[in-house]
């Protein structure tokens, strides 16, 4: 069962769902792991984002290099499970693909009870009202691990439930409005990396966990 298609039905199991929560993707019923007293309980929550080497992650609404490469390890890493974006980041990929990530369920965090929905999303009121939704789904799912996507708000109120962090570093200093808090990896600890040529930029993927 995919994330995205168990949405509904584990939205309600979690009993996250809040007045002005919406769920988009099929119904399903069945599984066990929502029927636990605490849903998700095991569910890694982890954070993904790409920076440059002063930290930067975005300029005017958007990313502020096109690396295909690392968009196609992003869509590996995520495939079929449940991510976690800030309004502003969810609106970057609509307006980039026309609909939220497609295979993935995305728990949108916004304090607007009027955002467009569309299949594939549910809108939370606040960051914990959306982990603990993105942790029962993905439980619900069969998944190990639900990732934080960002933008930098989402980040620095997600950071204290993160374990792992998958960085790509982006061998630049570009420049840009939107940055990581200062001091974000300081508890981590880098357990992985690899460097990427062939892109416009090269880049270093990296994984840390949480020492
Ligand atoms: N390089 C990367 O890996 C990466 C990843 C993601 C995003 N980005 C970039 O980052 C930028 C966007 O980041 P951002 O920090 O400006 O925005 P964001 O974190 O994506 O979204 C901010 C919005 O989230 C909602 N929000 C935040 N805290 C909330 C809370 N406590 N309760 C309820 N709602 C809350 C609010 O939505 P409402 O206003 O609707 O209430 C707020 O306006 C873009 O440039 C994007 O391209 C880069």
């Amino acid at each position: 069962m995919t994330a995205a298609g168990s949405a509904r039905t584990a939205e309600a199991a979690a009993g996250s769902a809040r007045p002005g929560a919406a769920a988009g993707g099929s119904a399903r019923t069945g599984g066990t792991a929502a029927k636990s007293a605490r849903p998700g309980a095991d569910v890694r929550t982890s954070l993904v984002v790409a920076a440059d080497f002063a930290d930067v992650i975005g300029r005017g609404g958007d990313l502020p290099w096109h690396l295909p490469g690392d968009l196609r390890r992003f869509k590996a890493l995520t495939a079929g499970g449940v991510v976690v974006a800030g309004r502003r980041t969810h609106e970057s990929i609509v307006a980039r693909l026309g609909r939220p990530l497609p295979g993935r369920l995305t728990v949108v965090v916004s304090r607007r009870a009027d955002l467009p929905r569309q299949d594939g999303m549910l809108v939370q009121p606040d960051v914990p009202a959306a982990l603990h939704a993105a942790r029962a789904v993905a439980a619900f799912a069969g998944r190990d691990e639900l990732f934080v996507i960002g933008g930098a708000e989402i980040y620095a109120q997600a950071l204290p439930e993160v374990t792992r962090i998958h960085l790509t570093r982006v061998h630049a200093r570009v420049g840009g409005d939107t940055a990581l808090p200062a001091g974000w990896l300081a508890g981590f600890t880098r357990v992985a990396a690899e460097r990427v040529d062939g892109d416009a930029l090269p880049f270093t993927v990296e994984t840390y966990e949480r020492a």
